[in-house]
């Protein structure tokens, strides 16, 4: 019998989740929580290089847990958990970053386009990527489904389980397999630039009434008359309109660009109703979610046991054989 793989993946609790992250990662964490034995968590450990307000991040947090509860994560499929519930994660962290060299992280793509965007150059932001070859190490996982941006950060984390399991001659570590969601195309934010919340472009997942209405109206068009024939495939709101229609729907929206007579307004308008309409069942779960939050943190309770569990039985080994002395054993 083949083993089940151990599928994990995490996002950053840093801020209101938008539709690029629904069709660039949640939606396919979702897709697979069946496909093997799942481990999705929040990553906030990674959020203090952004976030510096406790407050914030608590909310910041529980605003992510709601929204992927929300939109159809089960906890009864997977194991769903925050990442500072699992403290064996920093342990592992320290070791890794005991082998790597400097250099590595000077290569660091994402570190350099932060600093660039303004982010505060910290000690945090510059080993970000130790941190998060950890996360994923640390429950022997398989398969790690991510966007394109990440894919450097998958292969340090491959390189390092390779260090450590070459330095202490042992197989300490299961080398992930390389697992980069390419269906996905970047989705692009009111400005047409890729949607992001460090460019403050994005429409975000859970909002809804006048204030998505205004953020639909917004998006940037070219100034093509409204009785002019129109090329869908260069326009952002065709672009998003793609990503919520189903086939049908989308071909006869391009009719109507290529026909004339229909402007940005009307599509703009077609989006807004396609997200409305796209969203309207979680908006509703979210709802009494949040009327339940005991529930929630129950949830996050039990995904942190299991979760720490599963990283104990590979952190033991570790500490073991690179010979950290330990008086006491997690229970
Ligand atoms: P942001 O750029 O808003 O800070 P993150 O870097 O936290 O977003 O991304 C979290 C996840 O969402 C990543 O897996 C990333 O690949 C995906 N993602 C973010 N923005 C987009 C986008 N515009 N299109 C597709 N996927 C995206
Ligand atoms: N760096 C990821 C992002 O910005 C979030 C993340 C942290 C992650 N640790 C991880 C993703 C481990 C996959 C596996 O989206």
């Amino acid at each position: 019998m083949t083993k089940t793989k151990t599928i994990l993946s995490g996002i950053q609790p840093s801020g209101k989740l938008h539709i690029g992250n629904y069709f660039g990662a949640m939606r396919q964490h979702i897709r697979m929580q069946q496909e093997g034995d799942a481990f999705y968590f929040l990553a906030n450990y990674h959020s203090l290089t952004s976030v510096n307000d406790g407050e914030l991040l608590n909310q910041y947090t529980m605003d992510v847990v709601l929204d992927y509860l929300a939109l159809g994560l089960d906890p009864g499929k997977c194991t769903f958990f925050a990442q500072s519930d699992v403290p064996q994660t920093t342990e592992l962290a320290w070791i890794l970053g005991c082998l790597t060299p400097v250099s590595l992280m000077e290569k660091g793509v994402a570190y350099k386009d932060k600093v660039a965007n303004g982010l505060n150059p910290n000690i945090g932001l510059f080993t970000y990527p130790i941190l998060q070859a950890a996360d994923i190490l640390i429950y022997h996982s398989d398969l790690v489904p991510v966007g394109e941006d990440q894919k450097q950060n998958i292969e340090i984390a491959r390189d390092l389980a390779g260090k450590l399991n070459r330095s202490y001659d042992s197989e300490l570590l299961v080398i992930p397999e390389d697992y980069i969601l390419k269906s996905v195309a970047t989705v692009p934010g009111i400005d047409g630039r890729k949607m992001s919340k460090s460019y403050g472009n994005t429409i975000d997942i859970f909002d809804e009434g006048k204030s998505l209405k205004k953020r639909v109206m917004s998006i940037q068009t070219d100034s093509t008359l409204l009785e002019d024939p129109k090329d869908p495939d260069s326009c952002n709101v065709f672009a998003l309109i793609k990503l919520f229609a189903e086939d049908d729907k989308i071909n006869e929206i391009a009719g109507k660009y290529r026909a004339g007579g229909f402007g940005y307004g009307h599509a703009k308008k077609e989006l807004l109703g396609l997200i409305n309409d796209y969203f309207a069942e979680a908006r509703e779960r979210r709802k009494k979610l949040e009327k339940d939050m005991d529930y929630v943190h129950d949830v996050l309770q039990e995904g942190g046991k299991k979760a720490r569990e599963r990283a104990e039985t590979v952190m033991e080994p570790i500490r073991e054989t690179t010979g950290l002395f330990r008086s006491f054993r997690y229970e």
